[in-house]
């Protein structure tokens, strides 16, 4: 796997997450719940060292329902619960939930009492919808921040209601590629580029995990033959879908597309890529 990096772009971004989360009370990390440790990033810890946190699996809708509550029980050093941005009868939710841990946090460091509005920041990778979950907070449509990871405009503060308050920038982490099938799962939920994975190998590694894990998941949808190569499957998605080209040819790159987008939206069924190490 060909990898860019650039070390100086993450020693920015962790200065610029760790003074950020000096202003709250609270650090709300959204994570993919298709793959809940692919989409944390390390540095998480560090930011939240003396911070009550709430990691939220987001996107819990897309994902296999048995390993959600499978995670939610991994997850012991922080509250975690199941997650949906989308969902607007979570606003109550999460200002409950934050005084209650921030509560929690003050009561089992000996610290005084909370007053006042509760504090708050959200971060994550890309794409596992910090925007939407801020725009949920905040009620309405049109944030977008794009994914550059650290702080890219001046901290201001969304008032939720008389007790919650939301830094209406997220914090972005990077992406961690520790392994090929990290990289492939972030490439799979689209939290990185897909020029930096090319888009053939994603969809052939897509089809296989799906052979192997959701057997009839890719019948169900295309109505293809599971035993076939990948490459076949691809064809016979393009030949079922009339991807044809010029000369007859079958548009291959789009049945590539067209798989990938549809299992990220979730057309392909609930789908978790990961289970906890320790199930
Ligand atoms: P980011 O800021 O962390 O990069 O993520 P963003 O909010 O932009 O969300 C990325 C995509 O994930 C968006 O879809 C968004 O609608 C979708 N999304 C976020 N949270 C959830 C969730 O809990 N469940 C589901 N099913 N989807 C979620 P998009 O197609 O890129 O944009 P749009 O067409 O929905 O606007």
């Amino acid at each position: 796997m060909n990898i860019n990096w650039y070390p100086g772009h993450m020693k920015k971004t962790r200065e610029s997450l760790l003074e950020m989360s000096k202003l709250v009370d609270i650090v709300i990390e959204l994570i993919d719940a298709r793959a809940p440790m692919s989409s944390t990033n390390p540095i998480i810890k560090e930011i939240t060292e003396n911070k009550a946190k709430i990691i939220l699996l987001n996107k819990a809708d897309l994902a296999d329902d048995k390993v959600n509550k499978k995670w939610i029980a991994h997850f012991k050093d922080a509250k975690c619960i199941e997650f949906n941005a989308k969902n607007k009868s979570n606003v109550k939710k999460i200002i409950d939930l934050s005084r209650k841990e921030v509560d929690k946090y003050h009561e089992e460091h000996k610290q005084r009492e909370h007053f006042g509005p509760i504090k708050a920041m959200v971060v994550g990778i890309p794409n596992v919808g910090k925007s939407t979950f801020i725009n949920l907070m905040n009620n309405r449509k049109s944030l977008k921040t794009g994914n550059k990871p650290g702080v890219t405009k001046k901290n201001q503060w969304i008032k939720v209601d008389n007790d919650f308050m939301l830094l209406d920038t997220p914090g972005v982490l990077w992406p961690k590629f520790e392994s090929q099938e990290i990289g492939l799962n972030l490439a799979f939920i689209g939290s990185i580029k897909d020029e930096i994975l090319n888009k053939d190998d994603i969809a052939i590694a897509l089809i296989k995990f799906l052979k192997e894990h959701y057997s009839g998941a890719l019948n169900a949808r295309y109505k293809v033959n599971e035993d076939a190569t990948e490459l076949e499957i691809l064809e016979e998605i393009a030949k079922n879908r009339g991807f044809i080209l010029k000369g007859n040819e079958l548009d291959v790159y789009k049945a590539i597309n067209i798989l990938v987008d549809e299992f990220r939206n979730g057309l392909l069924g609930r789908i978790s890529l990961e289970e906890p190490l320790d199930e």
